[in-house]
């Protein structure tokens, strides 16, 4: 939404001041550079440039307008086009993961991760992203925070989504590091929220662990980031055993950073989002830059293994203060669950 606000403002400050200039050029007074006039249609406001040119018969008799506001009318939309691109062609990538403690019965279980969703509108009520998500036949959906943006803030949208999700497959949510700040801003607000998409079934697990079918689900919160899971007060420990209700512990923590504390804990599976795999995508399959801002981050996307533990970072599916990716399209991660023979 950035990106069009943006564009809105750009063309309309284009078209703005093409008329201001014929109006100082009719009274002979102090003109706009026409260097301005220029960089204004070349920076995206090609559009409002155009159409002050005509409306306002404005340097429509100069070579350099007549060339240059056109050409960028053309790669404007262009651009906005391979962005948009760029921006809702929604992709799935899908992890196998191999355990020797798997129960037979969760031999091809099926886990798919959502994260970093941060209001992005895909289709109406979310439908092309829920329909996506269906069919990659999940046992269950995990959300790994980063569904409300703090800046661009919009709960219906999460709303929205969670409503759509309960009905694929269950639903458990942690919160990420945009949860966080919504508490700081107004933590009724946000309690509210959590109090809608919990009465459509979500089940918001922050800092909880949970049983289900043979795995064990562990819910970090965003301020829980780095302590120990044995910490948490809802979090007991367990022995791992085969066909045993926790033979694999999957934790759910926002910012991959932390890994070493889970794998500490005995984490088979750890799932993060948070860097938007690096925002610009860099041949080479490098992310540019993190979302605390360091350049080249080593955990951008993918897959990595510490010993027992696997850590799948998704590149998520929104934006938060950059609003475009490149080379990046936003993921939906599915997980298989593989038993090791
Ligand atoms: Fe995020």
């Amino acid at each position: 939404m950035i990106l069009v606000y943006y564009l809105i403002i750009i063309n309309l400050l284009a078209f703005v001041m093409y008329g201001v200039d014929k109006k100082k050029a009719e009274k002979n007074k102090y003109r706009i550079p026409e260097s301005r006039l220029i960089a204004v249609a070349v920076l995206g406001g090609a559009y409002g440039a155009g159409l002050g040119m005509l409306v306002f018969h404005h340097k429509t008799k100069k070579i350099k307008f007549r060339v240059v506001v056109p050409t960028f009318l053309v790669l404007n939309l262009i651009c906005i086009g391979l962005i948009l691109y760029g921006n809702y062609h929604l992709v799935t990538t899908e992890y196998e993961v191999n355990n020797a403690l798997l129960p037979d019965e969760l031999d091809g279980y099926r886990i798919v991760q959502i994260s970093d969703l941060h209001n992005q509108f895909f289709g109406f009520n979310e439908s092309v992203l829920l329909k996506k998500i269906e069919k990659e036949e999940p046992d269950i959906i995990v959300v790994t925070g980063d569904v409300v943006d703090s800046t661009h803030t919009n709960y219906e949208i999460a709303e929205s989504f969670f409503k759509g999700a309960v009905k694929i497959a269950p639903v458990y949510y942690i919160s990420g590091n945009h949860e966080e700040w919504l508490i700081e801003k107004n933590a009724e607000k946000y309690e509210a929220f959590i109090k809608e998409v919990e009465s459509y079934g979500v089940d918001y697990i922050d800092d909880r662990a949970i049983d289900i079918d043979g795995i064990r689900l562990v819910g970090v919160s965003e301020m829980s980031l780095g302590k120990s899971i044995y910490t948490l007060p809802e979090v007991e420990k367990k022995e791992k055993e085969e066909s045993s209700e926790s033979a694999l512990m999957v934790v759910l923590a926002h910012e991959p950073e932390y890994i070493k504390t889970y794998v500490e804990d005995g984490a088979d599976l750890v799932l993060s989002g948070h860097n938007h795999g690096g925002q610009v995508r860099l041949p080479g399959k490098r992310g540019l830059v993190s979302a605390n801002f360091k350049f080249f981050p080593e955990l951008d996307a993918g897959v990595r293994d510490y010993g027992n533990t696997k850590l799948i970072i998704s590149r998520g599916l929104g934006n938060s203060v950059a609003p475009i990716r490149v080379n990046n399209y936003p993921e939906i991660v599915t997980i298989v669950l593989k038993k090791d023979n």
